[in-house]
């Protein structure tokens, strides 16, 4: 199958690079000249595990290359992907300009029988709109071949999103044509054991799912960690709660740890873009104003632990912040908790000695436009974050953060706080051994055993 995908971003490069896996022949086009350069050399621009290993060896076969030029790419390609980028605007709104751009070229490229396959991100009625474009400039154009135009949204996970696709929980396709319907299935059949993991709908239907599906999952974290508040003021352990909750079949395991807030480049993008699509109807989308405005306190709480535990003196305090991404493995620190934490705690006063395995270059750009980036230090260890520090913050729980020496760590700080942004530890332990030790919905009494299966990771 010869295939196009329209843009190298994170769900552009997983889907180029994931269908050539099984053979298919794919062109996927951007418009930076110097990303594709890169790409075409096998560099990547992003961190995600075993993606490098797939462009690599699928440019090394000749089944994948990299361009700038749309209409060379789309000329005689049986599939076309958009996967062009749908960023928040100001008005917490989704700006799908570059979608429909991509929808005038094609319109003006495409030369013979294609299926258009939205998977960006994009609200209600995007894919009508991406339709009629096409169509009508087919029509000026005299054109005698059929384009179908389809929903695919993508669900795939940064840091597991080469496994996602390899293995998807399930497959979206949103389309009422039956060719359209066939040729999706007979693309996607070879990454499913059994088709029943496609699912057929309108297309409308499809590009709702993929939001309501992400204001699920926001609105469980954000359940949660108002849950972790009131257990704090309970005398309560919410990771006993969390497990025992979990154990009933109809809430499940996942998506119910509370921590710092969830940040990315969808969860709270996507939120506010339903929120906004319901204030385009008149509707007050209540439950998701909370879920987002829970989320936003929720990454002030780290901060107010600290600055409840030196009672406001920040002043030249020493922070150590392990985990800058916004979650493990990735090196995206789009709407990171740590960002926020660490612009507040520099605001006190306090200085800040940080490491991430993977997302310390994307941070110190971030923060290099502030006057006062020389306050963040980045360090290429864990352990030398920790040296001299008064308090030790854990924001992203990568694993090689789940099991540090204690007692090293205990000789190494000035201080003893340790602030637990994702309840990775013992709570009882780290307090016998002499640490104060702060999590996110625990108390201090330590009866609880460590929890160490996230089930996110
Ligand atoms: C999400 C969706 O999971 C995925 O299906 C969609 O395609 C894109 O958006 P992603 O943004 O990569 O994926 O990350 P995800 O694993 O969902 O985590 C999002 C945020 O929620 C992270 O900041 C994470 O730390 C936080 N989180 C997750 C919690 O705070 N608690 C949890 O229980 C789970």
């Amino acid at each position: 199958m010869k295939i196009a995908v329209i843009g190298a971003g994170y769900v552009g490069l997983v889907t180029a690079a994931c269908l050539t896996e099984m053979g298919n022949r794919v062109v996927c086009v951007d418009a930076a000249a110097q990303k594709v350069a890169a790409l075409k050399r096998g560099e990547m621009p992003i961190y995600e595990p075993g993606l490098e290993d797939i462009v690599v060896s699928a440019l090394n076969a000749g089944l994948l290359d990299f361009t700038t030029s749309l209409e060379s790419a789309v000329a005689s390609a049986d599939y076309v992907f958009i996967a062009v980028g749908t960023p928040m605007q100001d008005d917490g709104r989704c700006d799908t300009s570059a979608v429909l751009s991509v929808a005038r070229a094609l319109g003006q490229s495409l030369t013979d029988d294609a299926i258009v396959i939205t998977k960006s991100t994009v609200p209600v009625g995007t894919g009508d709109q991406v339709e009629s474009i096409i169509q009508e400039r087919l029509r000026l154009r005299n054109a005698a071949f059929k384009v179908d135009v389809v929903s695919n949204p993508e669900f795939l996970k940064e840091g597991a999103a080469v496994a996602d696709f390899m293995t998807p929980d399930r497959i979206i396709v949103g389309s009422d044509s039956q060719h359209a319907r066939e040729m999706m299935g007979v693309l996607y059949a070879p990454y499913l054991r059994r088709n029943d993991r496609i699912l057929y709908m309108g297309r409308r239907e499809a590009e709702m799912t993929k939001y309501a599906s992400n204001a699920m999952l926001a609105a469980r974290i954000s359940f949660m960690n108002e849950i972790a508040e009131l257990c704090e003021h309970c005398d309560v352990d919410v990771e006993d709660v969390r497990l025992g909750m979990g154990a009933d079949k109809r809430i499940g395991n996942a998506f119910l740890f509370p921590g710092a807030g969830y940040g990315g480049s969808c969860l709270p993008k996507d939120v506010r873009a339903l929120i906004a699509t319901g204030e385009d109807r008149a509707l007050d989308m209540c439950i998701l104003k909370s879920v987002d405005e829970r989320n936003q306190a929720q990454k002030r709480v780290m901060f107010d632990k600290l600055y409840r535990y030196f009672d406001g003196q920040l002043e030249g305090k020493a922070i150590a912040v392990w985990g800058l991404a916004f979650k493990p493995g990735t090196d995206d620190i789009r709407e990171a908790p740590a960002l926020n934490l660490i612009e507040k705690l520099v605001e006190a006063g306090a200085r800040i000695v940080a490491y991430d395995p993977v997302a310390m270059a994307n941070t110190r750009r971030y923060f290099a436009k502030f006057p006062y980036a020389a306050r963040v230090r980045f360090v290429d260890e864990p352990n030398a974050a920790v040296v001299g520090a008064d308090a030790l913050v854990v924001v992203t729980e990568w694993k090689r953060f789940r099991q540090p020496d204690f007692r090293s760590l205990k000789l190494a700080m000035r201080g003893r706080l340790i602030v637990d942004g994702r309840n990775l530890y013992h709570s009882g332990h780290l307090s016998r051994i002499g640490f104060d030790y702060r999590g996110v919905g625990r108390d201090n009494k330590g009866l609880n055993p460590p929890h160490r299966d996230r089930i996110t990771t």
